[in-house]
C-alpha cells in the first residue's frame, strides 16, 4: 500500500495540479455570487430603483408579490365583489378617505387607494410594527368573525386591513398601509416605484 512518501514524483505532481484545478474551481464558485452582488444591476435594486411587475396573469381575487427596497410590494386584482364591498366599510376604519397624505401619493388618494380600481399595489407591512399581514380574502371565517369582508390580517398584534389596505379602528396599527409611487408601462406592465409624470 502506498503512502504519502513513496508516492512518484510523477504521481504527486498530477495530484498536485489536480488539487490546484480543484481549488481554482472553489474559487470561481465562491467568486460569482460575489461579483454578481456587485453587479450595478443589484446596486440600484438595493438603492431603490424601480421594480416592474407583470400582472398579464393575476386572475380576479389573486394576489402576486414583488421585491422592491428590500420589501414585499403586494398586487392583488379585486374582483367586482370585492371593490362593492369597499365603500360599506367606511364606518369601520379609522382613515376611510385616506386623509394622511404619507400613506399613497396623491393619485391614489381616492375611494380605491389605486390608479385602475381593479388592481391594488401595496407595501406588504404592517404600519404597526412592521410585520407583513396575512391576506385574508375570506369572507365571514370564523377566526375573523361574521362582519369580516376580506382584507389583510396582521398575525403579531392581530391589526386589520380591508381590501385597499385601509386600518380597522381599534387595533394596534395607527395608519392605513402605505401605497408606493407607481405607473402602468401596459395594461399588464406595472413599474413600481415611479410616479406616473416621471418619464
Ligand atoms: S406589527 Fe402588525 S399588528 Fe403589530
Amino acid at each position: 500500500m502506498s503512502t504519502v512518501e513513496d508516492v512518484d514524483p510523477g504521481r504527486r505532481r498530477f495530484l498536485t495540479a489536480t488539487a490546484a484545478v480543484v481549488g481554482g474551481v472553489g474559487v470561481a464558485f465562491v467568486a460569482v455570487p460575489f461579483l454578481k452582488s456587485w453587479s450595478p444591476s443589484e446596486r440600484a435594486k438595493a438603492a431603490g430603483a424601480p421594480v416592474e411587475a407583470d400582472i398579464s396573469k393575476l386572475e380576479d381575487g389573486a394576489m402576486m408579490t414583488v421585491e422592491w427596497r428590500g420589501k414585499p410590494v403586494w398586487l392583488l386584482k379585486r374582483s367586482k365583489k370585492m371593490l362593492d364591498d369597499l365603500p360599506g366599510l367606511k364606518d369601520q376604519l379609522l382613515d376611510p378617505n385616506s386623509e394622511m397624505a404619507s400613506q399613497q401619493p396623491k393619485y391614489a388618494q381616492n375611494a380605491n387607494r389605486s390608479i385602475k380600481p381593479e388592481v391594488l399595489v401595496l407595501v406588504g407591512i404592517c404600519t404597526h410594527l412592521g410585520c407583513s399581514p396575512t391576506f385574508r380574502p375570506d369572507v365571514a371565517p370564523a377566526d375573523l368573525g361574521p362582519t369580516w369582508k376580506g382584507g389583510f390580517f396582521c398575525p403579531c398584534h392581530g391589526s386589520r386591513f380591508d381590501l385597499a389596505g385601509r386600518v380597522y379602528k381599534g387595533v394596534p396599527a395607527p395608519s392605513n398601509m402605505e401605497v408606493p409611487s407607481y405607473r402602468y408601462l401596459s395594461d399588464s406592465r406595472i413599474l413600481i416605484g415611479v410616479d406616473p409624470e416621471v418619464a
